[in-house]
Order: structure tokens, then C-alpha cells, then sequence
């Protein structure tokens, strides 16, 4: 069903359809009109040689391009850089294109701003643990604010593919694992960024990506093919892409794998007849860093010129490195293999971009801006508050947490305790790692009059080489002989046997998840367990606070340790954020965007399934293991004592014009104040295609004073119950029976029913 479209549609056609491709860009305004006859004269005087240059994005960075030749790309009238970060290294590169290229065309810098610049904020997981859309987008427009004023236009974020295996690396760059949740997060983002439109000032261009279905890479396995069914594509995979087209942005990115069969860089279908036709985009795709290079390599394309054809013909408008549109396009024009008003098509949203953005009349960097909106009071506060808000309290036993501040010894210990470069988590290649608060070092700053005793125990490594290597160094072990390794381990076993509580800092080092970073087992990484087993075994009060981007296998830390507190990567403030967290100046209100499985076997785990043959057993389908979560998705606990106190419908029948309105109420029985998110489920009973046991239609998160009783409103449109049906092959909103609960994660209890009726 994928390839609804042939491949390669006849030239005539394939022209006239991507001609009819609108050079207006999202957020049009009345502006758009004289962009466009500027787009429509400038390229008017563009040779083919300099159109399909604008079609290109080297990467920057004397590892990739050296000075030479990045200077002469810029006089030749290159579309775009990546990896630029400097200034003033922006501001020379764009004098030269600007003065020195032909025709005066400006370069569009992008870079992968995934969450911040300079300032780090916590990693996508968990900004999507926040379940608070206006925080997101708060984030990412500060990021893209600080990422504006260093030169950086164009951010390759948001990821927004559905994740749904925690053994693959990237779960940690999206929103998880639920469409609905996905939906709002890619939307937040896209206004993060960009702001009230594509070019607003002090905003960056999105880049929403990977196009699409890249987060269910079989096995886990990055990079690897996805085989997603119509129906999964249509109601889980493409809705956070097509939330974020919806909201504007500027441009997607095409992702590396095979899509059902077809690279996502070549699939016409999807990045043209979806994409541009269904949906409307108007803004331009790149692709992924040579992924068009390698549809070859798919067994897709011939060779490197049917790659960069079929890539043109599919729809991808600029390539990300591999250079195949510069060696191969102009020919394939000139001997008429593609019409030269395809490729004036695919420039134009590229030009449209740049003058949308300012940047023909205002290219440079403003360096003394530059220095005034980097690492700011402002940023720091906002990473600060990001991570408190994201963090999320997996286990509290008898009330552990918070500690208390009068605390005369405290142990904190293990690998990522006192580790700058780990609290900042992947894809962070801009962060500066000196600028990073730890836990050990938010922890002194907290409690200044206790005795804070820090120790690794134990060090981790990936043991293998990262991708990112060059980039970011990173830290190499110091305890290599066996004897020094005992030495450390038993030295933080004693710290904590002197100690009255030890916080355990336990998880992964920031190379052990991201791009590249997927695995077979969810084990904490080395000899971490055991320094816990140690550790627990002292009978002291013991705090498990772990440092991660994706679920990971604590089932012997949920048996035997106290508390547990699950602050993902926190970014530059996350040892301020840890400490308020741990010591009850802040109360954790974070929850799970995944569902958080026993052990590796399990997954791929979700809770968006149909109850099949045999519902009550469930738990148990394996005869070796259970098949439960270790905990759900959507939880998550709080030092508060928020109860559901009931929930009530408006009306028990609704019509298919009409909105479901849901009243749950909430109380705060405890002396503290915290919040909840009240989460809303639905399931159809009957249809024609079975639908899951559960849908997530609405959150709210709320916040309680002490005592406090509030009844949260929460609005469902009924045509957010439609579907898309396998059997009718298209969107159906079909009346019939509703389940409904409301709760705090997706084992919610307080359950209603309704009836969809057919409306006017
Ligand atoms: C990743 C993209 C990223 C690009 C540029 C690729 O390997 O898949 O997500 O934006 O590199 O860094």
C-alpha cells in the first residue's frame, strides 16, 4: 500500500506535479506574494549550475570540509552549511556569498539544536516526561534564540518518531511512544522554534524529522528497515510529522531507512503525494547526512546519479552531504532525464526560506548579541526549571524522599554522580561540558552545612567508538588495574557505610544512547548493579537517582531499593535541579512517555494495543518471564498525595460534530503541594478494524496546594476518535460505543461510557 504511486511517474507528469508545488512557505502572510516574484526574478537569473547548488549542504568544520574549500563552496553559491557554530566564521563565510558568488545568495546555516545550544536542557525524553506542551515550547524557543544570535538559522529537530523499543538508541531524542502525546510535543516544538511563523526574528527553522517511521528500526537496531503496516503508519506513525507540518514548520527532514520497502529518501509517495498533496506542506525536505548517496546501497538506485534523480524526482529539495546533486543533476537536466522546471521547483521553497528570513538584506551575526543571549541567567533558570519539571519519581517507600536537609553526612556515589559531560546526555555537541552543574557539585550547593562524601564506585565505557567521538571527547576511564577497580569500589562502599544516606547516581554515560547507540540488553552498564547490591546491602536509607535516555532494566532496583528518582539527562542545571528534586524544594511532577518494560526481552512494549484472545492473561505470555511493565506508561509519583476523586461526563452521548467533555476531580489530601497529569483514554468497542484497548484523547497537568480540591476540564473533539480503518482504507469517525478513563497513567480506573452518534 505504500507505493500507491509508482516510483517513478512518467517525466511529463512528475514535472507538472512537483511544479505545482507552491514556493510559499508556512505562516504565509502578505509578504509571501513579493517573496515570491523576488524568488520568481532571482531565479530567472540562476544558471542550472547555480540552482542546483542551492540544492546542496556540506557539512562545516575542518573535519569535513577544509577552510579552501568550504570559502570556495560559498563563492560558488552553496545553499546551505551545517555544523557552523562560530560566528565569526558564519559571519565570513556569508561575507563571500554575499559578496564574492554571483548573484548575492545568502547561506542558510543549520545545526542540530535538539535540546539547546549552549545552554543544555534536559534530552527530548524527557522534555516529553514534562507533559506540559507550553514548557516545551518555552525551551526550544530559548534554544533557538541563543542558536539565532551565534548565526545557526536552521535547527534538524524536532525528532518526532514514534518509539516504541527503548533498545534503540534515538528513543531518547523524541516524545516516545504514543501518537497523541507525539502530536502535541512536535507541535510545541515547531513553535518553540520558530515562533509565531517560519523567520520570525530570534527564531530558527525547524528541520522535523526522519521522515518517516524511522523510530521503528527493527530489533532496535539503528539505521535498520521499518516494516509498519498501513494502519500503523497511518494512525500512530505519521501523526506527530503531520502535528508538526500542521503547526508550520519550515522543513522535514527524510529519514536513512527503508520505509515497507522503500528508502524514505526516494519514496515519492511519502515525501510528495502525503506529504505535499495530502497534507499541504509548503516548506522544502532535506535529507539525511547522505542519504541519498545511499539508496545504492539499499539496492534501491543503479548507481550515485539514479540515486540523486530518483531522490529529485521523490521530492527532497536540498541533500545533506554526499554532493551526488552537484555531480549528477546538472547532466541528467542537460540530457533531459529530468525537466529543468522540476528542479526550479525544488529551489524555489529553498529561496523562498532565505528571503522569509531576512537574511538577503540582514545575513550577518550580530556578535554582541551573540555574547549577551549565550548562557544567560535567563537560559540557566529555564534548563534549571525544564529539569525539575521532567524528572520522574519511579518508587518512594515510606516516604524516603524528600531527604532530609539537616542531613549531617550524606554519600553520593557512582559514575554519573560528579560527571559533567554524562549530565548533559547525547547530541549536546555545542554544550560546553565546564558549564555543567552535577549532582555531587548541586548537592554541596544545596546543603552547605553537610558532609558530602563523592566517589565513582565504579567507572562505565561503551567500549566501542561513537560517531560522535570527534565532536565531543569523550571521557576515558582512570581505573584500569583490577587492584585500583576493588580499590574504588570498596572506598565508595565505606563512604556510604559513614554516611547516614547515599544517593546512588547509576544509569549511562551519555554515549551509550543517542544515534548509533542502540542495544541488545537494558542492563545498567558495567558493575553498577552490584555497587548497588553493596550498597543496599549496608541497610541504610539508599536513593537510586539514575541518569539515562531510555527505559533500562531495574527490576532488582524497584525489589530492593527504597527510592527511586528518574532525572533522564538533565542538561547544564541538572545538579541544582537533582538537588531540589531529592531535597523537596521542588516536588518531582514527571511521567512516563513510555511504557518502562522488566527486561530487554519484552520489547518492543506499549500500551496502544487491542486486547486480543485470552485478555486476562496478558501479564502473562511468556512462561519465563512476565509480560508487564515495570511500570506503565503515563506514570509517574509524587511527594504528594494526589487522588482521583471522580470523573464525570457531560453527556453520555455525543455526536460526531460534537466534543466529549470529561470533568475528573482531583484532590490534594497531603501537606505538600505537587501536581498530576490527569490523562484521558478511550477504546472503541466495536468498528470496522479492531482498535486498541486503549487510546491516550487528552492530559492536563495540574498543579495542588495542600488540601486543595480542583475539578480539571478536559475537552475531547469527537473527531479525534476517528481513524484510519485498514478495512474502509481511508479516516472513518464511525458512531458506536465508547469506553473512557481518566487517571494518572494508563492503568487509569475511573471508567465511563458514551455513545458517538451520526451527526448532522
Ligand atoms: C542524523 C540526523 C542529523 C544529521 C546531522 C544524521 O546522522 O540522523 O538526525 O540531523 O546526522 O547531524
Amino acid at each position: 500500500m505504500l507505493n500507491r504511486l509508482p516510483h517513478r511517474l512518467p517525466r511529463a507528469v512528475a514535472g507538472a506535479l512537483l511544479f505545482s508545488l507552491a514556493a510559499c512557505l508556512p505562516g504565509q502572510t502578505a509578504k509571501d506574494d513579493a517573496i515570491q516574484k523576488k524568488v520568481d526574478a532571482l531565479l530567472r537569473q540562476m544558471t542550472l549550475g547555480e540552482k542546483v547548488e542551492q540544492m546542496e549542504q556540506a557539512a562545516g568544520q575542518p573535519m569535513y570540509t577544509p577552510k579552501e574549500k568550504a570559502d570556495a563552496l560559498a563563492k560558488n553559491g552553496i545553499g546551505s552549511f551545517l555544523f557552523f557554530t562560530d560566528p565569526e566564521r558564519i559571519n565570513a563565510l556569508q561575507h563571500i556569498a554575499m559578496t564574492e558568488s554571483r548573484l548575492h545568495i545568502p547561506i542558510l546555516f543549520g545545526y542540530d539544536v535538539i535540546h539547546g545550544f549552549r545552554t543544555i536542557m534536559p534530552v527530548p525524553l524527557a522534555m516529553a516526561s514534562s507533559w506540559d506542551p507550553a514548557l516545551v515550547e518555552r525551551t526550544q524557543s530559548m534554544a533557538a534564540r541563543e542558536a539565532r544570535a551565534a548565526g545557526v538559522h536552521w535547527a534538524f529537530a524536532p525528532m518526532v518518531d514514534i518509539a516504541r523499543d527503548a533498545r534503540w538508541g534515538r528513543i531518547m531524542e523524541g516524545a516516545g511512544e504514543d501518537p497523541y502525546l507525539g502530536e502535541q510535543m512536535a507541535a510545541a516544538q515547531v513553535r518553540g522554534f520558530q515562533g509565531k511563523y517560519a523567520g520570525a526574528p530570534d527564531h530558527i527553522l525547524v528541520s522535523v524529522k526522519h521522515f518517516a517511521g524511522y523510530g521503528a528500526a527493527e530489533g532496535g537496531r539503528d539505521y535498520d528497515s521499518t516494516n509498519i503496516s498501513d494502519e500503523q503508519l497511518q494512525n500512530v506513525y505519521l501523526r506527530p510529522y503531520k502535528a508538526g507540518v500542521d503547526a508550520g514548520a519550515a522543513t522535514m527532514m527524510s529519514a536513512y531507512q527503508n520505509l515497507n520497502g522503500v528508502p524514505a529518501t526516494g519514496n515519492r509517495w511519502l515525501l510528495t503525494d502525503v506529504l505535499r498533496h495530502e497534507w499541504g506542506f509548503k516548506g522544502f525536505v532535506v535529507s539525511d547526512w547522505e542519504s541519498v548517496g545511499s539508496m545504492k546501497t539499499h539496492g534501491f538506485a543503479r548507481d550515485e546519479e539514479d540515486a540523486a534523480i530518483r531522490a529529485v524526482q521523490a521530492g527532497v529539495n536540498m541533500e545533506m552531504t554526499g554532493e551526488t546533486y552537484r555531480k549528477w543533476i546538472p547532466a541528467a537536466v542537460k540530457s533531459g532525464k529530468i525537466p529543468e522546471s522540476e528542479i526550479d521547483a525544488l529551489v524555489r521553497p529553498i529561496l523562498a526560506i532565505k528571503y522569509r528570513m531576512g537574511l538577503f538584506e540582514n545575513p550577518y551575526v550580530d556578535l554582541k548579541k551573540f555574547q549577551q543571549e549565550t548562557l544567560s541567567i535567563e537560559e540557566r533558570t529555564a534548563s534549571r526549571t525544564a529539569a525539575e519539571q521532567t524528572a520522574v519519581l519511579l518508587k518512594n517507600e515510606n516516604h524516603l524522599l524528600p531527604l532530609n536537609t539537616n542531613l549531617k553526612s550524606l554519600a553520593v556515589i557512582g559514575p554519573l554522580a560528579d560527571s559533567k559531560l554524562d549530565t548533559m546526555g547525547s547530541w549536546a555537541i555545542h554544550g560546553d561540558r565546564r558549564d555543567t552543574v552535577t549532582l555531587v557539585e548541586g548537592l554541596r550547593d544545596s546543603l552547605p552545612q553537610t558532609k558530602i562524601d563523592a566517589a565513582v564506585g565504579v567507572e562505565i565505557e561503551r567500549g566501542s567508538a561513537t560517531i560522535f567521538d570527534e565532536q565531543v571527547i569523550p571521557e576515558k576511564p582512570t581505573l584500569t588495574a583490577g587492584a585500583a577497580k576493588a580499590e574504588a569500589f570498596a572506598h565508595a562502599v565505606e563512604l556510604a557505610r559513614n554516611a547516614e544516606a547515599t544517593v546512588l547516581v547509576l544509569g549511562e554515560a551519555q554515549t551509550m544512547s543517542g544515534e548509533a547507540a542502540s542495544r541488545a540488553r537494558l542492563n545498567l552498564p558495567g558493575e553498577q548493579e552490584r555497587l548497588l547490591e553493596a550498597v543496599v546491602a549496608l541497610g541504610k536509607p539508599v536513593v537510586l537517582v539514575l541518569m539515562t535516555g531510555r527505559p533500562l532494566d531495574i527490576t532488582w532496583a524497584q525489589q530492593h531499593v527504597p527510592a527511586i528518582l528518574n532525572i533522564w539527562y538533565p542538561g547544564t542545571e541538572g545538579g541544582h535541579a537533582a538537588a531540589n528534586l531529592l531535597l523537596g524544594k521542588v516536588n518531582p511532577s514527571g511521567h512516563l512517555p513510555v511504557t518502562w518494560p522488566r527486561e530487554a526481552g519484552q520489547e518492543p512494549l506499549y500500551y496502544y494495543q487491542s486486547l486480543p484472545q485470552n485478555p486476562d492473561n496478558t501479564e502473562h505470555r511468556y512462561w519465563d518471564a512476565s509480560s508487564a511493565p515495570l511500570y506503565p506508561f503515563g506514570y509517574g509519583l509524587s511527594y504528594a498525595d494526589i487522588r482521583m476523586k471522580g470523573m464525570t461526563l457531560d453527556a453520555d452521548s455525543v455526536s460526531t460534530d460534537g466534543t466529549v467533555c470529561v470533568r475528573a476531580i482531583v484532590e490534594n489530601t497531603s501537606k505538600v503541594a505537587g501536581a498530576q497529569v490527569v490523562q484521558v483514554y478511550t477504546h472503541k468497542r466495536a468498528g470496522s478494524a479492531a482498535r486498541p484497548a486503549r487510546e491516550l484523547k487528552a492530559f492536563q497537568k495540574v498543579w495542588l496546594a495542600p488540601g486543595e480540591t480542583k475539578t480539571v476540564a478536559l475537552e475531547i473533539p469527537a473527531k479525534e476518535l476517528s481513524y484510519w480503518s485498514p478495512v474502509a482504507k481511508k479516516v472513518v469517525l464511525e458512531p458506536g460505543e465508547f469506553d473512557l478513563w481518566a487517571g494518572f497513567d494508563a492503568t487509569a480506573t475511573e471508567h465511563k461510557s458514551f455513545h458517538l452518534t451520526a451527526g448532522k
